[in-house]
């Protein structure tokens, strides 16, 4: 049997990072919005055994190393099923972008699988093998908004924001989550000197963690309660006005700006060419603009290409939209 899935990518509508927990994981907390941009998978079981991977990209690893083979094999397992997993990752989506793509492409095979071999694990159990492969994993089996705590791996679905235009912007710069989170301790600890304690500055880390909730609650409940039940660019923009005004942001943009300055450029220009929003996804390279009209985000995606950047115009998908989408 071969089953074929989209792979669906995500932005982070804001990102705080908290302390270093004793596991070497960052509390965090962040809103996940998955969008239309997407990879394709096919994944077949086949008589035999063992697990290969297939990709029309280079920079995909074809080993153990790649979450979809990690996802495969604790899914057969899981699933007490047996074969040789075939998997086919047509790629699109950036590798190392920010946006989720390797995360979203093994969830895509945990959902291929389950299809392929009508058999499905309870969420629980789906929820568990995800966090296990990656963070950034379970995420993909809500879609739509989506709170994430812990290390980001623990996810709630929010009320889902109205489908909003985006732009794109993914430059050649290949940044590594680890490396990122490193800097970011660097950092923590050469501010931390400066005060009396280490223990302070995880104490100040977590108070930021709950502000950022706070920042979150304010936005989504003003977004809900404040803007009146409108239609199309009015309540996008009231929406964008409201993530603006909460003063949501991204941490890793003090950390990544510096080093690629570049990525700053791009944020400017976003801003410039009218997004209502303009931020890092992730640890980045991608930057992304909000939008108040699928017009104003088509001609900033021109905009930006003609300057040399590499920019697409989609929309965020709401839950439902992805699941239908996912399976279409
Ligand atoms: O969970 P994931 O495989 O995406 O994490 C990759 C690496 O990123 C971890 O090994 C860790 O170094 C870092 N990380 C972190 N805090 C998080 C998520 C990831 O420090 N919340």
């Amino acid at each position: 049997m071969t089953v074929a899935v989209r792979s669906f990518a995500k932005i982070n509508l804001g990102l705080e990072i908290g302390p270093r927990r004793p596991d070497g994981f960052h509390g965090l907390r962040t809103v996940y919005q998955t969008i239309a941009l997407h990879d394709r998978l096919r994944v077949e079981v086949a008589r035999g055994i063992g697990i290969e991977i297939r990709s029309n990209d280079p920079r995909v690893p074809c080993d153990e190393s790649n979450t979809c083979w990690r996802m495969a094999e604790r899914a057969m397992k899981a699933l007490k099923a047996r074969g040789r997993v075939v998997i086919h990752i047509e790629k699109s989506l950036p590798v190392q972008g920010g946006l989720g793509g390797a995360s979203s492409n093994a969830v895509a095979t945990l959902l291929a699988l389950e299809r392929g071999l009508a058999k499905q694990l309870p969420s629980a159990e789906r929820l568990r093998l995800a966090a296990e492969v990656g963070s950034d994993l379970p995420l993909f089996l809500v879609g739509g908004t989506v709170l994430g705590v812990g290390r980001g791996e623990q996810v709630y679905p929010l009320e889902d924001l109205p489908s909003l235009d985006c732009v794109i912007v993914t430059p050649e710069v290949g940044i590594s989550t680890p490396q990122a989170f490193a800097e970011w301790d660097r950092r923590q600890e050469a501010g931390g000197r400066m005060q009396e304690t280490g223990k302070l500055t995880a104490a100040a880390a977590s108070d930021k963690l709950v502000g950022s909730s706070h920042a979150v609650c304010a936005w989504l409940s003003g977004s809900s309660t404040g803007v009146p039940a409108q239609r199309g660019g009015d309540r996008a923009e009231a929406l964008l006005l409201d993530l603006v005004h909460a003063g949501i942001e991204n941490d890793f943009e003090s950390v990544v700006f510096p080093l690629h300055p570049e990525l700053r450029r791009v944020k400017r220009a976003l801003a410039g060419a009218g997004a209502g929003y303009a931020s890092l996804s992730g640890s980045g390279s991608t930057v992304y603009g909000l939008f108040r009209s699928r017009e104003l985000a088509q001609k900033a995606a021109l905009r930006l290409g003609a300057e040399g950047m590499p920019a697409v115009a989609t929309k965020t998908l709401t839950r439902r939209e992805y699941w239908k989408r996912l399976r279409d």
